[in-house]
């Protein structure tokens, strides 16, 4: 049986609510609908129980010429094993890098690790999103004899911390 819908009023700053109707035009719902959406996904966050298995996005955004952070962050993902599906790093700039790490687990392992990155000195945004209930299929093994690590900051010159020229020059080398 459908659950009835009831109307309840809302107070709300003009702007806010004009940033609300514009950002439901774009997405092509009612005002009604956007703010169902967003309270579902609200409830659904606040409600990630602990011991629970699920997938994890981690992101950070950190600078790497703060001493040892690198490293921490590194030796942090080491301990979740093979709980770490995949990890992201982009040099964003001279200072900053972008880190997306994929993980699975215990919600609650999760969060500790995540809340523990967070927090490190040298890491200006981030967050983590936890998506309960779901299960990561599991990994394909391969050989990983080199250590090869795209997280190890030891692997590449972070002096030279210029993507998007690197990146630039390299599409514009001549070859097939
Ligand atoms: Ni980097």
């Amino acid at each position: 049986m459908k659950d009835p819908l009831v109307r309840f009023g809302v107070a709300i700053e003009g702007a806010l609510l004009r940033d609300l109707d514009g950002l439901a035009r774009r997405r092509g719902c009612t005002r009604s609908e956007l703010l169902r959406d967003l309270a579902r996904a609200e409830i659904a966050r606040s409600r990630v129980p602990a011991g629970v298995e699920g997938v994890a996005a981690l992101t950070l955004v950190y600078d790497h010429h703060v001493r040892d952070l690198s490293e921490k962050l590194t030796e942090l993902q080491h301990q979740l094993g093979d709980d770490v599906r995949a990890a992201l790093h982009i040099h964003l700039s001279h200072d900053l890098c972008l880190e997306v790490v994929v993980m699975h687990g215990k919600s609650d392992r999760l969060k500790l690790i995540a809340d523990r990155m967070l927090a490190m000195r040298g890491v200006k945004h981030g967050g983590i999103e936890i998506i309960p209930g779901v299960a990561a299929p599991a990994r394909a093994r391969h050989h990983h004899d080199d250590h090869s690590h795209p997280a190890h900051h030891g692997d590449h010159a972070h002096d030279d911390h210029r993507p998007a020229k690197a990146a630039r020059r390299r599409a514009k080398a001549p070859g097939k």
